[in-house]
């Protein structure tokens, strides 16, 4: 086995909460691992999750009451076997992150147990949200940074965007299209050059694809770039119509993707219109802790009739103590904008959020490229269907993160060292003279797929923006052919075939089911038994690259 960051066993790609769990594990196997981030090691979707990570710990809760909620959110897309794998994992990646230093909020019981505080969220008929107050993501991501660079078998490193990834032939089976993974050619983004890794095994961990759409809670790494590498090299997408939006994020002009987090409803926070009025009762029975897709097409419904710009939600009427302790992170980010929430609603709007589609796996992470796995937000394992359920995600990216180290462990002595592979070229291309074209249609692109695309669709508006996307595509594919590579135009040409797959799926289904609304088919099909959409790439003639099909 190697020990140096160009000769890695494993290259995970992204240092969230999938990528740094998996880093971890193999580590304690003598694995030598290269852990890749875009930008710093906390900018991923991980570190500002708010609510929680759900498992069953309250004594009236049960397993089969997290996977029957888990299922109802699914909308019968969910994949029954993966759903009971991950939640019967639930109290045990809980235990993990606690021995990795993790502190979760919750008190000492009078027999000196730990007794952990749980919130409850949208979809989950009990609570069962361990959470670290409202920053659970940072308490998670910072305790796994700390513990990674504390081994010597991991390095972590930092400003590198992966470009595209490298296989090669496969001839025993393992993978349905014949291929393995080599490595990957990556940007350093601070010396904007292009470096070959090479590795045994590759593992994407790169997070969701949610800033496609133009108000999005993530951070800036959310471009769906696993999705895009993995379908360009040949391997099958699934469930991309099922973009999540949620209902609840800081509407105000100088708040950059803040999200106001579920618990806070949870909590019996309600949703008003600007003249006070409640309105979710007239939507759902189960008024603000409905599942997340109806809240959120309540709220829109609401803002389009009635010409608002945002609806707000009140916690006031709890005692400002309880707020403060509960929501300190909430509480003093709504202050910097002048928004006192123990006294003031919160303007709030929906906004892209989650992505449950992804590149599909097996149940232990496996992609169609034999040795590359998929974990985290950028696969699509079966659990989420049609619809995530609350605080489901971070329990995925744990217990995925420990599916792909199963596997791994037993597999990487068997699989042979990658052979040399070629630097990459730059031969044929020069610095860019009019980056403007590289901003100018990531605006047009998310202004697109917010308009066309979004909470509510129909067959005319997908095929606006399906005709928009053509035509973005081949520009950018010119622009990459003929221009250095930068990291703005890595996103955008990644963007835009996540686009091009959200799209295309949307179009599939002629249906509305889950998180996919569409005005031309507004029931559930009920004639036939529901399907995950499954994306199959095409390969170029005498090329080694993959794209959509007719
Ligand atoms: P991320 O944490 O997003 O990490 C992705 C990593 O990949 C980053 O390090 C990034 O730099 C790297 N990367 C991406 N592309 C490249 C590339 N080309 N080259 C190199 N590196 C790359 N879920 C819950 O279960 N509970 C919650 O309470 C919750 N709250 C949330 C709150 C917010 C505001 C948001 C945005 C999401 C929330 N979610 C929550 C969802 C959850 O946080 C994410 O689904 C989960 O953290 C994803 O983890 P991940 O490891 O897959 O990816
Ligand atoms: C939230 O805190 O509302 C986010 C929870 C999630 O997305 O799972």
């Amino acid at each position: 086995m190697h020990n140096s960051v160009n000769h890695p066993d494993v290259l995970i790609v992204g240092s969230g909460g999938a990528g740094l769990s998996l880093a971890l594990k193999l580590a304690e196997h003598g694995v030598k691992i290269a852990v890749l981030s875009k930008f710093a090691l906390t900018e991923g979707s991980t570190f500002y999750a708010q609510g929680g990570i759900s498992a069953v710990f309250d004594a009236e809760d049960s397993i089969e009451s997290h996977i029957e909620d888990t299922l109802d959110a699914g909308a019968g897309l969910c994949d029954p076997d993966i759903v009971r794998l991950t939640v019967t994992h639930g109290k045990s990646s809980i235990n993990w992150l606690r021995s990795q230093g993790v502190v979760f909020t919750g008190e000492e019981t009078e027999s000196g147990e730990f007794k952990l505080h749980l919130h409850r969220e949208g979809g989950h008929s009990h609570r069962r949200i361990v959470h670290t107050a409202d920053a659970t993501g940072k308490a998670v991501s910072l305790s796994l940074i700390e513990r990674a660079r504390e081994h010597a078998n991991i390095d972590l490193l930092e400003h590198y965007n992966v470009v595209e990834l490298i296989t090669g032939p496969c001839a025993d089976g393992a993978s349905p299209i014949g291929k393995r993974i080599l490595g990957a050619y990556v940007l350093d983004t601070q010396k904007q050059q292009v470096k070959t890794i090479a590795a045994r095994a590759v593992v994407l961990a790169t997070g969701g694809a949610n800033k496609v759409y133009l108000y999005s809670t993530n951070p800036q790494s959310s471009t769906g770039d696993g999705i895009a590498l993995a379908w360009r090299a040949g391997c099958r997408v699934s469930n991309m119509e099922f973009m999540q939006f949620h209902p609840t994020c800081l509407y105000h002009p100088q708040a950059r993707a803040f999200l106001i987090s579920e618990a806070v409803r949870g909590e019996g926070g309600k949703l008003i219109l600007p003249n006070g009025a409640p309105f979710m009762q007239n939507y759902d029975p189960r008024g603000e802790l409905a599942p997340r897709d109806i809240v959120a097409r309540a709220i829109d419904a609401e803002i389009k009739k009635r010409g608002i710009d945002c609806v707000y939600l009140d916690i006031s009427h709890k005692p400002e103590a309880f707020i403060r302790e509960h929501f300190p992170t909430i509480y003093q980010q709504c202050l910097d904008y002048d928004i006192d929430i123990t006294r003031q609603p919160i303007p709030v709007v929906p906004a892209a959020h989650y992505t449950c589609g992804g590149v599909l796996t097996d149940s232990y992470a496996r992609t169609d490229i034999a040795n590359l796995y998929a974990i985290g937000e950028v696969a699509c394992t079966g659990l989420h269907g049609a619809n995530r359920m609350a605080s489901n995600s971070l329990l995925e990216c744990l217990v995925f993160a420990e599916r792909a180290h199963i596997d791994l462990v037993k597999k990487l002595p068997e699989i042979a060292p990658p052979p040399p592979l070629p630097p990459w070229d730059e031969s044929q291309v020069s610095d860019s003279d009019e980056e403007v074209v590289v901003s100018h249609n990531w605006n047009e692109l998310r202004n697109f797929m917010w308009d066309y695309v979004g909470i509510v669709r129909s067959d005319k508006r997908l095929h606006r923006a399906q005709s928009r996307v053509e035509l973005l595509k081949k520009e950018i594919a010119e622009y990459y052919g003929n221009f250095r590579v930068t990291s703005d135009l890595l996103e955008l040409r990644n963007l835009v075939i996540v686009a091009e797959l959200i799209i295309r799926s949307a179009m599939r289904r002629k249906e509305s089911r889950g998180l996919h609304y569409t005005l031309d088919y507004p029931n559930l099909d009920q004639s036939k038994p529901p399907e995950p959409t499954i994306l199959q790439p095409v390969r170029l003639q005498g090329r080694n690259t993959y794209e959509m099909g007719e």
